[in-house]
């Protein structure tokens, strides 16, 4: 049986332009695996505690030895970690917030990358990351580059042996939202991005 694991970590409840993509290949997966498992993780209703000298510690400490809140760390870790094994692929809603990844998202891959558990482990699962950028960061724009959430992720991810994630990006979302950019008239380049990712994801899971 097929695995998915399906993440979320825009802020917005409402609104949210990962969010809707996320659930489109949610909903496009689910239609290709109708008996597919499904598990899902909002890393902003549930957020992860951040990464301490707890959970650091815990994975120097042989298990008997643990502390209770060592033990209680190295549960939570052996948890997510889990989830990510179980799942064939692993599906992120991913914001950009100020050129870089939500903090949720950043402490719950803090938990996750553990030698035992997932360090070089995760090469056989298929990873795509769907994002949702303010502004304009194409190539041959003056921000190309600055959005240091996909490099990092990539470089990051190696780490786990997963060496070809897809990335999808819809982008300009602020184009009619923000009064900087209102100006710019860029609400149709915002429509085509989103139309774009959109149609990335049916030609990903057809
Ligand atoms: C705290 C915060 C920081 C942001 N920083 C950036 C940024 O650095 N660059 C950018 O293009 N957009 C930035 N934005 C705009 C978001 O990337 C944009 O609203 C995006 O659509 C958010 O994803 P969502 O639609 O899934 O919520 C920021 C938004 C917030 C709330």
């Amino acid at each position: 049986m097929s695995h998915l694991l399906h993440l979320d970590s825009s802020l917005r409840t409402d609104g949210s332009r990962s969010r809707m993509l996320s659930a489109h290949y949610a909903n496009r997966w689910r239609a290709k695996h109708p008996d597919g498992a499904v598990t899902y993780r909002d890393l902003t209703v549930d957020p992860v505690p951040h990464l301490d000298n707890v959970a650091v510690s815990a994975e120097f400490v042989a298990a008997a030895d643990r502390t209770p809140a060592q033990a209680a760390a190295r549960a939570l870790a052996e948890k997510l970690a889990g989830e990510v094994l179980a799942a064939d692929t692993v599906l992120i809603g991913l914001p950009l917030y100020n050129f870089g990844p939500p903090s949720t998202f950043k402490a719950w891959f803090d938990r996750i990358v553990i030698r035992d558990l997932t360090v070089g482990k995760l090469g056989d699962k298929e990873f795509v990351i769907v994002t949702a950028r303010g502004g304009g960061y194409s190539p041959g724009t003056p921000r190309e580059g600055w959005d240091h959430r996909e490099p990092w992720l990539r470089h990051a991810l190696t780490v786990l042996s997963v060496t070809e994630p897809v990335f999808i990006n819809t982008e300009l979302t602020l184009a009619r939202e923000s009064p900087a950019m209102a100006p710019l008239d860029l609400g149709s380049a915002e429509d085509k991005s989103l139309a774009d990712a959109l149609a990335s994801i049916d030609r990903l899971v057809a």
